[in-house]
C-alpha cells in the first residue's frame, strides 16, 4: 500500500498558501478588526501563511504604515484565538501597509497599484493578491470599476487575483444580478469569492461528514421516517452598534438568505458525486430548485421586532428605540418561514427555519425530527413523557450533536419511557479548538480553494425563495413586537402550530 505521507492524493496534508497579499478595504469596519485580521493573525500563526505575506489596508485615515499596524495588532490582541507570539507578530508585521485612499478617486488606486508592485518585488509576493471587499455592498461597484480601469484586477501570466464580497448579496434578485454583473466586469467567475461565513463552521462541514461517512443515518433521512426539520439561528443580543446596517435588511436577509438556507441545502442534498466545489454545489443548487414555497405567505411565515424588556437581568430597549432606528421602521428582527421540497425523499416534510436577535439565548442548530413509532405497545401512561426522535446538529456555541430518543425510566413497575440523550461534544471528542470560520475562509481564497463559497446560482436561487415572501411582508405593515428573551412572536407559534407541531425549545 502507498505510504499516505508520500501519496500526492492524501489531501489531508496541510497546505500552506504561497507567496501572496491581501488588500483590505473597509479596515475600520467591526467585521475587519473582530474577525478579518485576527484571522489572519491566527492563519500566520499556525504556519498557514508563506513568510513574505503582505497586508494592505486601503482607507481614508491619515495613517501611516506603523499605525495601521497598531491597530492590526490592537485587534489580533483582543480578538485572535491562538495565543499571541511577538516572533510571529514581528514577520506578519513587516508586510503591513497602509495606502491613504479614497474609494472614488483614480489616483488612490494608482498608489495602490505602486505598493502592491513594491510588495511584490520586497516582499515576493509575485503578483498574486486578493482584494477583500469589507465594505458597505453599495460601494462594490466604484471599488471593482477602479479595480479594473487601474489594472489592479488583471494579473499577468502566472500571477491571480481575487476578490471576495461578504454578504449581504444583493438586496433581492434584481440587485444580486446586478451586483454579479458588477464583479463579472473585473473579475472571471473562478475569481470571486463570496463569504458566507457559516460554510466556514467546522459544525456546518460536519453535517455533510456525519450524513455522508456513516450507514447509520442516511437511510432514515427522507420523508418516510422524518417527520420535519427545524433550522434556528437565535441570538440573546439586539442590533448593537449595526442600525445603519440593519435597518432595511432585517432578519430574513440578513440570515435567512444565506446562513439558513445554506444549512437547508447540506441537511437536504444527496450524496455529491464528491467534495469537489463543483459537485457539493450541484447538489445545493437541486436543493434550493426544490423549495415549494408557502401557499399561503401569512400563514406560514412570521416576524417580528424585539420589544423593550428585560434580559439577563438588565433593561433593554425595544428595536424601534435602537440608536438609528427610525420609530417608523418596519425591519423585522425575527423571521420565521415554513418550506417544503418538490423531490422523492422530501415530500411532504416541512423545513421551519427561524432566525432572531434578543431571543432567549444564542444558539444555532439544525434539528432533524422524525416520526412517532407507527406502533407503541406501551400504555399510554408510559409514554406520556417520550416526546419525537431528534437529531441535532448544534451547530454553536455548545458544539457536537445530540440524539435524543426513549428510554425505559429506572426502577418503574411497567415499561416506563422517557426522553434521554446521547451527545457528542467536540471538546470531549478532538484535543484542538475549532478553527474560526474566517481562518478556514480566508486560507481556501489564498489557496484558491472553491468548495465553501456560494456561487451566483445558488444566491440567485436564495432570493428567488425570499424575494415573494419580502414582497407580501412588505404589503403588510408593521411587524409584531416579540418580548425580549422570549421566542419570538405569537405567529410564530401559530405558524407551526397550525400544522399540530411545536417549535423545540433548544
Ligand atoms: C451575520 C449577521 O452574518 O451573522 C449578523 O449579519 C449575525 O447579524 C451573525 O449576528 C451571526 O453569526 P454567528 O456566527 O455568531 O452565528
Amino acid at each position: 500500500m502507498a505510504n499516505p505521507l508520500r501519496d500526492p492524493r492524501d489531501r489531508r496534508l496541510p497546505k500552506v498558501a504561497g507567496p501572496c497579499g491581501i488588500v483590505l478595504f473597509g479596515v475600520t469596519g467591526d467585521l475587519a478588526r473582530k474577525k478579518i485580521m485576527p484571522a489572519i493573525y491566527d492563519l500566520a500563526n499556525r504556519g498557514f501563511l508563506p513568510p513574505g505575506f503582505a497586508l494592505v489596508g486601503f482607507a481614508r485615515r491619515q495613517w501611516d504604515n506603523e499605525d495601521f499596524a497598531a491597530e492590526v495588532h490592537d485587534a489580533v490582541r483582543e480578538h485572535a484565538r491562538t495565543p499571541f507570539h511577538e516572533d510571529v507578530w514581528r514577520q506578519l508585521s513587516e508586510g503591513i501597509r497602509f495606502v491613504e485612499g479614497d474609494l472614488n478617486d483614480p489616483v488612490s488606486y494608482a498608489q495602490l497599484r505602486d505598493v502592491v508592485e513594491e510588495l511584490d518585488r520586497l516582499r515576493g509576493t509575485m503578483g498574486n493578491h486578493v482584494f477583500y471587499l469589507s465594505i458597505p455592498p453599495g460601494l462594490f461597484p466604484v471599488v471593482v470599476t477602479h479595480l479594473k480601469e487601474s489594472g489592479l484586477s488583471e494579473p499577468a501570466a502566472g500571477e491571480w487575483r481575487r476578490v471576495v464580497v461578504e454578504k449581504p448579496f444583493g438586496h433581492d434578485l434584481t440587485s444580486a444580478r446586478d451586483l454579479d454583473h458588477v464583479l463579472e466586469s473585473a473579475f472571471r467567475p473562478d475569481e470571486i469569492f463570496r463569504i458566507d461565513h457559516y460554510l466556514g463552521k467546522e459544525t456546518v462541514q460536519n453535517i455533510l461528514a456525519v450524513r455522508f461517512a456513516n450507514t447509520m443515518f442516511e437511510p432514515i433521512w427522507n420523508g418516510n421516517f422524518v417527520d420535519n426539520v427545524q433550522i434556528t439561528q437565535a441570538e440573546d443580543i439586539g442590533i448593537g452598534g449595526r442600525a445603519g446596517y440593519y435597518d432595511g435588511i432585517g432578519a430574513a436577509r440578513d440570515v435567512i438568505q444565506n446562513h439558513l438556507l445554506q444549512l437547508m441545502a447540506l441537511t437536504a442534498m444527496e450524496e455529491p458525486l464528491s467534495f469537489d466545489a463543483q459537485q457539493v454545489r450541484v447538489e445545493k443548487e437541486k436543493v434550493l430548485s426544490a423549495v415549494r414555497l408557502p401557499g399561503d405567505i401569512d400563514l406560514h411565515t412570521a416576524r417580528g421586532q424585539y420589544a423593550a424588556g428585560w434580559q439577563g437581568g438588565v433593561p433593554v430597549v425595544g428595536f424601534l428605540e435602537e440608536d438609528g432606528i427610525p420609530a417608523t421602521s418596519t425591519t423585522e428582527t425575527f423571521a420565521a418561514i415554513r418550506l417544503t421540497l418538490d423531490n422523492r425523499r422530501w415530500a411532504g416534510v416541512p423545513f421551519y427555519l427561524r432566525t432572531g436577535k434578543r431571543l432567549g439565548r444564542r444558539v444555532t442548530e439544525v434539528a432533524v425530527v422524525f416520526k412517532r413509532a407507527p406502533h407503541l405497545p406501551f400504555s399510554d401512561y408510559a409514554v406520556q413523557e417520550l416526546s419525537d426522535n431528534a437529531l441535532v446538529f448544534r451547530i454553536q456555541p455548545d458544539e457536537g450533536i445530540t440524539v435524543r430518543f426513549g428510554s425505559k425510566v429506572p426502577g418503574t413497575p411497567t415499561l416506563e419511557v422517557r426522553d434521554v440523550s446521547m451527545d457528542f461534544q467536540y471538546g470531549d471528542s478532538f484535543v484542538d479548538t475549532s478553527p474560526e470560520a474566517y481562518e478556514k475562509l480566508i486560507l481556501d481564497v489564498l489557496l484558491g480553494e472553491p468548495p465553501l463559497f456560494p456561487r451566483s446560482t445558488e444566491v440567485e436561487l436564495s432570493w428567488r425563495i425570499l424575494d415573494p415572501i419580502l414582497d407580501r411582508w412588505a404589503e403588510s405593515g408593521r411587524p409584531e413586537q416579540y418580548a425580549s428573551g422570549g421566542w419570538g412572536p405569537a405567529s410564530a407559534y401559530d405558524m407551526i402550530a397550525r400544522d399540530g407541531r411545536e417549535w423545540r425549545r433548544p
